[in-house]
């Protein structure tokens, strides 16, 4: 074969290089890796492969177990990541650490079926294609045992996904998927990068429409461990539809703390409530409990939601309590004063406190990213 008749992986040969690179992301599956590696080994005798884990420094050790795999074994290598949390970004950075031409992403959980793998390749190898999809919901495909409350919502959330993915994709919530790095290269730097949907990311964020197909896999039972999705990362599912949406104008951690504060409100009006009606509390002690209870709230759910990726744990955590009342308070007066200002200059009064509220959150929002879950890294 002649140089300029090569294609990539061709080339990615000649070097001795990989020609696919598979990228799992994992958080605690100690007991899942080796037999992934083990399946892998035999989905792919023909084809030079690497695997590449990304841990978000697991307790129960699983980086650990890679590393040791990894010590007698070539293809494996451990990407671990400490402070971090987040499946779409570990995916991301686990592309960004490896070179193959073709890169495939799947669960640890041995949920996805590895034996489509090579299908997959000899389809992108074609050369017409930009990724290949495995999809539960094409003809052939399955979504297992999965009880009906997690299909409904697999449902729904693929429905939703139509607001920012238009491809007529049947499976645009799959975790399995190979895609050409070329393609991931051009891509990566309009990523979200937040939550579990990687796929979805870069369908929403590539600068050109994807050619792709969908090949069916059924979706297995998890073998060992637990599942991850909880009420978090809808949340993060939502974010990411939002950040696509809205993510040129204004930064979603900023929208995500905005919702929470409006939420913030309705505790406070309720504790109110409860305090005047229910307790027959004074209003000055009403007021003060509504306040102290709906800033403790807020601390609570941006902790959990807006901030889920470096959560404050333990006595950080308190630190970051303690940090939130005074910025918090701090932002109070400031809306107060400038409220007030406005006020006196005779302008509405419901002009006057929008301008207060305003300025408000703003400051919350700057002075706790500061302040409260200030970052070391990132
Ligand atoms: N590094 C890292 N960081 N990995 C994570 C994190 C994280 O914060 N959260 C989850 N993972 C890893 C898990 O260890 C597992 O290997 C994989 O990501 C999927 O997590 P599960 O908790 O098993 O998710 P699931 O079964 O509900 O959903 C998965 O399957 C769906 C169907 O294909 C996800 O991959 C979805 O994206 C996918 O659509
Ligand atoms: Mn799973």
């Amino acid at each position: 074969m002649k140089l300029e008749d090569m294609n990539e992986s061709d080339m990615s040969c000649l070097r001795g290089g990989p020609e696919l690179s598979v990228v799992v992301p994992t958080y605690n599956e100690r007991d899942n890796v080796a037999e992934l590696v083990r399946l892998l080994d035999l989905a792919l005798p023909a084809i030079d492969w690497e695997v590449i884990f990304v841990d978000d420094d697991s307790s129960d050790g699983t980086a650990d177990v890679i590393r040791q795999m990894a010590q007698t074994n070539g293809r494996v290598r451990c990407l671990q990541r400490i402070g971090r949390r987040g499946l779409s970004s570990a995916c991301i950075e686990g592309i960004l650490s490896s070179s193959a031409p073709y890169v495939a992403v799947m669960d640890a959980d041995l949920q996805h079926d590895e034996r489509v793998l090579p299908t997959m390749l000899a389809e992108l190898k074609k050369g017409d294609l930009d990724i290949v999809i495995g999809s539960r919901y094409v003809q052939g495909g399955g979504i297992g045992d999965w009880q009906a409350d997690r299909a409904k919502m697999s449902r729904f959330a693929t429905w939703l996904s139509n607001i920012v993915v238009h491809a007529d994709l049947k499976d645009p919530m799959s975790g399995l998927f190979m895609v050409r790095r070329t393609v991931f290269m051009e891509t990566v730097r309009n990523l979200s990068g937040i939550g579990f949907k990687i796929l979805l990311d870069l369908f929403a964020s590539a600068p050109h429409r994807l050619a792709f197909v969908e090949i069916p896999y059924s979706f297995r039972a998890r073998a060992a461990g637990e599942s991850k999705l909880d009420s978090a990362v809808m949340w993060d599912y939502l974010m990411l539809l939002l950040d696509k949406l809205l993510g040129h104008y204004v930064p979603i951690r900023f929208v995500s703390f905005l919702i929470i504060g409006c939420f913030g409100v309705v505790v406070h009006m309720l504790v109110l409530v409860a305090g005047l009606k229910g307790l027959n509390l004074t209003f000055d002690w009403a007021q003060g409990i509504a306040t102290g209870v709906a800033m403790t709230a807020n601390f609570v759910l941006n902790n959990v939601l807006t901030y889920r990726d470096h959560r404050l744990k333990g006595w950080k955590a308190l630190r970051g309590l303690i940090t939130f009342y005074a910025a918090c308070g701090l932002g109070a007066v400031a809306n107060v004063g400038i409220a007030s200002a406005i006020f006196e200059r005779h302008y509405e009064w419901w002009l006057a406190g929008i301008a207060g509220i305003g300025i408000g959150a703003v400051w919350n929002y700057a002075a706790t990213a500061v302040f409260t879950w200030n970052r070391k890294q990132g």
